[in-house]
């Protein structure tokens, strides 16, 4: 709900803008979502086709009151996070519906994958798939058929934000690329995604209404809805995603749970979505008007809006009955397309504490698991500065003294072998122990916890090194005689609040103290986002940095395989490390309410389509650590750089295909292809992401748009393609309402960061 006056006060500021035309093209639609009416129906199109003929069969025999029914949630206390009931006469046993999109949680017998942000950091294509697949088969054993993930809003864009870590990364197509192969990996292990949180869910300061004062309204213009914050949802459209949830934010003054232009509009029409759209938990303000905007099932429950209001509003006109079929045939869709009817346990069956199944096979389904489990956790690491070969560990290090509050695991874990974590007092996130997750409904219950210190530990049984350590003292004192003293703290973050800080002086201190008398100091972050480091990244005594990021329940292990050299670092950051918070100017923190709009908070997302390193190369930042960068014990080279174009794509200005998931078939057309070799140019095996960046005319000088990971021996060289396609290089044209290819000169880049391109070529369209 928005007052009236607000709502005319924000068109009559947009079309002031535009009609002055004082502003650049990009702020034309700013804070507006016009009208999209009615819901289009979902129709069966491309591979949905057998599904939705049995969708409709089954729902032609259902009563206004049982489809009514299958909206909204009911309550039963079987763990799920939300529950469809079923319909015994027809053969429909129901729904369950659980967190979270980094594995399981509130259950047993299941694993703690690494975090989206980890996922970001491995760059790596295949891991995501892996992951997907692994996660999917525990969803599935327990009886849950739609996994509350991945997600892809937030994006990044208030670096404060407490949720960007379990996302994938601050760049639409990195996450979009990745989501793409969670999405896809997840559904063919049966189990339903649901996409979330759609859209422009960028902080949690007033995500939801609280007295008088609304939720934030997220006000962006057209094309940065387009080019950033859709642009990964419309990758997990194309992947075939069954399910998005709408997020708790207002977006240009609407709720997202209402707001016709983005679910009507965004999603059904211009994307094509087959699936159903759920809200998130409680973030439903309307029955009507949610209703006919778009929305197909409320949760966790139907109290205040639908239920009995939605079969009265049916029955005196106001919702036309179509409306409420078209909910329930996409929802049951979605379950016969996931061959959820023949091939699913009972809905929710694992997720009370019990162990349903032979020891023998959850321990198989463990083991299989296991090489994804501790990729995710290795390649999610990114080393960012390593100075006088201070990594990899020497195996003659005779004594290391290990410090900092997050080396060790919590002394105990919560009910079903959940974690939680908590801040300390101002923010400090001391009270985390060794970190493997964010907290809230993003963090998952792992089957045990490898920490830094458990693995340390075992490798100094190995290799006959000593241990020193001191995990409690606020500013420890080092042996100058360690071979390397290692700090291991932590950035924490979780939903429901923003971060305070990027860095905190209680942990610096940490660092200082141990770096003012140990002249070989290796700081190590678990880091649910961004973290400042110039407070002591030039002390000549720190040697190393590394960001572990979240790494799930293989932390420790893999941690130590890395800083043995057992293992080679391969992450690269998800996102810029700036030097200072100013640098992020207005998407540092999160918009409050104030002035006028006290208790109707505005976060004004002027800064468009200038995010992360967008905006660092749009204002001339440069930043400690830019996006795409990691450290390797190798050393890479690139060369050969060339293009070649498609012989039957079309050039066309603007796409014409049909509209199929994922918006018209042809913004899919391969354009281009570009190849360059990589080149293992050190002494150690190696992986390297190789980065294709793009400038299109009359767009950021730079936007990621092809990466690879190729996994290269001492001296071994591979050439890498990158595929672009149509939508890779256009833009949203907001007067005609397409993608729109650019006449002019387009810059491709290539390299190992987002600012070490070697390699450029031009072509012109
Ligand atoms: C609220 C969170 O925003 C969402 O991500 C989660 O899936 C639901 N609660 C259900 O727990």
């Amino acid at each position: 709900m928005i007052a009236p006056s607000v709502a005319l006060g924000l068109v009559a500021l947009a079309r002031a803008v535009v009609a002055s035309n004082q502003t650049i093209d990009e702020l034309y639609f700013y804070g507006m979502s016009p009208p999209v009416y009615p819901t289009p129906n979902g129709s069966g199109i491309g591979k949905w086709a057998t599904a939705y003929s049995k969708a409709k069969a089954l729902v032609g025999q259902m009563t206004l009151d049982e489809k009514v029914n299958l909206t909204a949630g009911v309550s039963v206390s079987n763990g799920c996070s939300g529950n469809i009931p079923g319909i015994a006469r027809l053969g429909f046993p129901g729904m369950c519906l659980s967190d979270a999109g980094n594995g399981l949680r509130n259950t047993d017998y299941v694993n703690a994958y690494a975090s989206g942000i980890s996922v970001g950091a491995s760059w790596n294509r295949e891991l995501a798939f892996d992951r997907g697949w692994y996660m999917g088969r525990e969803f599935k054993t327990k009886g849950v058929n739609i996994a509350l993930g991945p997600v892809v809003g937030p994006l990044g864009r208030v670096a404060e934000g407490g949720r960007n870590w379990e996302g994938f990364a601050n760049d639409p197509y990195l996450c979009g690329a990745l989501a793409y192969e969670t999405v896809t990996a997840m559904q063919s292990a049966g189990v339903a995604t649901s996409v979330k949180h759609f859209i422009a869910y960028e902080q949690e300061t007033d995500r939801n209404p609280s007295g008088d004062v609304a939720s934030v309204s997220s006000n962006l213009d057209d094309r940065t809805m387009h080019e950033l914050y859709m642009w990964p949802f419309q990758d997990t459209v194309h992947a075939g995603a069954t399910n998005i949830m709408c997020s708790y934010n207002r977006i240009n003054g609407s709720h997202a749970c209402q707001n016709s232009k983005t679910i009507n509009g965004l999603l059904k029409e211009e994307n094509g979505f087959q699936g159903f759209v759920v809200t998130d938990w409680g973030g439903q303000h309307s029955g009507v008007a949610s209703a006919l905007a778009g929305l197909d099932m409320a949760m966790p429950n139907s109290d205040f809006f639908w239920g009995a209001n939605l079969t009265a509003a049916v029955q005196n006109g106001t919702v036309p009955e179509s409306r409420v079929t078209d909910m329930v045939t996409r929802i049951i869709a979605s379950w016969y397309q996931l061959h959820q009817d023949v091939d699913f346990p009972e809905p929710g069956i694992g997720m009370p504490s019990s162990l349903l199944e032979d020891h023998t096979v959850v321990n198989a389904r463990n083991k299989a698991a296991a090489e994804t489990l501790y990729r995710g956790a290795v390649e999610g690491h990114v080393l960012v500065k390593n100075t006088n070969n201070a990594l990899p560990l020497s195996n003659d290090a005779a004594l290391l003294s290990l410090f900092g509050y997050a080396a060790t695991a919590q002394t105990e874990q919560g009910p079903l072998a959940n974690v939680s974590f908590s801040f300390g007092s101002g923010g400090i996130a001391v009270q985390n122990y060794t970190m493997i997750t964010g907290g809230g409904s993003g963090a998952n219950s792992p089957a045990y916890i490898s920490t830094p210190f458990d693995a340390i530990t075992n490798a100094c049984i190995d290799k006959g090194c000593s241990l020193y350590w001191d995990f409690e003292s606020a500013e420890p004192s080092a042996d100058p005689d360690s071979s390397a003293c290692l700090v291991f703290v932590n950035a924490y973050a979780t939903e429901g609040f923003n971060r305070p800080n990027l860095h905190d002086d209680y942990t610096d201190a940490i660092i200082l103290s141990v770096a003012a008398t140990c002249n070989n100091t290796i700081v190590v972050f678990q880091n649910a986002g961004v973290r400042l480091v110039d407070t002591f990244v030039d002390h000549e005594n720190i040697t190393a940095i590394v960001f572990s990021h979240l790494p799930g329940q293989d932390s420790g292990r893999a941690l130590a395989a890395l800083l043995w050299g057992e293992e080679n670092f391969s992450g690269k950051l998800p996102y810029s490390v700036a030097k200072n918070e100013t640098d992020y100017g207005v998407t540092l923190a999160p918009s409050e309410g104030e002035g006028a709009f006290v208790d109707w908070p505005q976060s004004n997302f002027t800064e468009g389509l200038y995010i992360d390193y967008r905006l660092f190369d749009k204002s001339d930042i440069t930043p400690r650590y830019e996006f795409g960068f990691g450290l390797s014990y190798t050393t890479f080279e690139f060369r050969n750089l060339s293009l070649a174009a498609s012989t039957t794509a079309s050039t066309a200005e603007y796409p014409t295909g049909a509209v199929a998931e994922g918006g018209q078939t042809d913004l899919w057309d391969l354009l281009y292809q570009v190849t360059a070799t990589v080149i293992n140019t050190g002494l150690v095996d190696g992986a390297e992401v190789a980065q294709l960046y793009i400038g299109i005319p009359n767009a950021p000088v730079k936007q990621l748009r092809g990466f690879a990971k190729p996994q290269l021996m001492a001296g071994e060289s591979a050439v890498v393609n990158f595929a672009l396609t149509r939508r890779d290089l256009s833009i949203w044209n907001i007067n005609a309402q397409k993608w729109q290819l650019q006449s002019g000169t387009y810059n491709i880049y290539v390299g190992s960061s987002s600012s070490d391109l070697p390699l450029s070529l031009t072509f012109s369209l």
